[in-house]
């Protein structure tokens, strides 16, 4: 299923939820189509499950084949392991953080990447598309090294790949959050562990807070519509500790656990660090 997170006549968001089977084993994950006039981007087009569906589920929106851009917020396997399919299915190029572009190779059949990838500087940019843009936002160390967060200034919506994201199923995802508050739980686990430090998200909403956001949509989970709970979203993030103000010598310690391969599980069981 789709939903259209914004459309007039020239312009469309489209957001995919519910792609991949949801049998607990692969995070849900959300996939992106904008299409301006007669050019279209795909956001952060997923692994290898999500390929088909979502290859024939923009169909009714945009062909496949015109499709000009594939645009990865960083190389996680949810954001761009199928990026092989799509180089031999459509003309796109790729467009990625340069620290990546010499990694995304690897996801495909020698020689597929060939003057196929444009690899964006750690400042970012604006990349043409259709009669309009996109903003490429340096987003670095949320979570990955070098990312990238996608601002549209015609529908005002922020694509922030792994920030902002919630654990639910895609039926959720799909229904946009208003009140911050009772969203946080929900978040908080996840931001805490895969956010790299305070420092960054102080930067970074120092950043947000210049632009005009409508909704803030990140790749997993529910958009967050409004701007109260963008406020509250900028106001929890910057003064969130995560990733290494949570670590210390204690998550550094050789282990002294043994990994069952037959039941998979530790002996003894884990405590949680962090
Ligand atoms: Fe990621
Ligand atoms: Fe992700």
């Amino acid at each position: 299923m789709s939903i259209e997170l914004y459309r007039d006549k020239n312009h469309a968001c489209i957001m995919f939820t519910d792609l991949i089977e949801e049998d607990g084993q692969a995070v849900q994950a959300n996939q992106f189509l904008i299409v301006d006039d007669d050019t279209g981007a795909i956001i952060d087009p997923g692994g290898n499950l999500a390929f088909n569906e979502l290859f024939m589920g923009m169909t009714t929106h945009f062909p496949p084949h015109k499709l000009s851009y594939l645009i990865a917020s960083h190389a996680d396997p949810d954001i761009i392991a199928s990026l092989d399919r799509w180089l031999t299915s459509t003309k796109a190029s790729l467009v990625i953080s340069r620290v990546w572009e010499r990694f995304a190779p690897h996801f495909t059949k020698v020689g597929k990447t060939e003057n196929r990838v444009i690899g964006v500087p750690d400042s970012g940019g604006h990349l043409p598309l259709g009669r309009h843009e996109l903003v490429l936002l340096p987003a670095h160390f949320m979570h990955s090294e070098g990312n990238f967060h996608f601002y549209d200034p015609v529908s005002k919506i922020l694509f922030t790949g792994d920030l902002g994201v919630s654990m639910m199923s895609g039926a959720e995802a799909s229904r946009p959050v208003t009140d911050l508050q009772a969203h946080i739980p929900r978040m908080e686990g996840f931001h805490r562990r895969y956010m790299v430090s305070n420092k960054i998200l102080r930067l970074w909403v120092n950043m947000a807070r210049q632009l005009d956001i409508a909704m803030i949509v990140p790749q997993h989970g529910a958009p967050i519509m409004g701007k109260p709970a963008i406020q509250d979203f900028f106001a929890w993030i910057e003064n969130l500790k995560c990733g290494i103000d949570l670590f210390d010598d204690r998550a550094y310690q050789v282990p002294t656990a043994h990994i069952d391969p037959v039941t998979r599980q530790m002996r003894p069981a884990l405590r949680q660090v962090g």
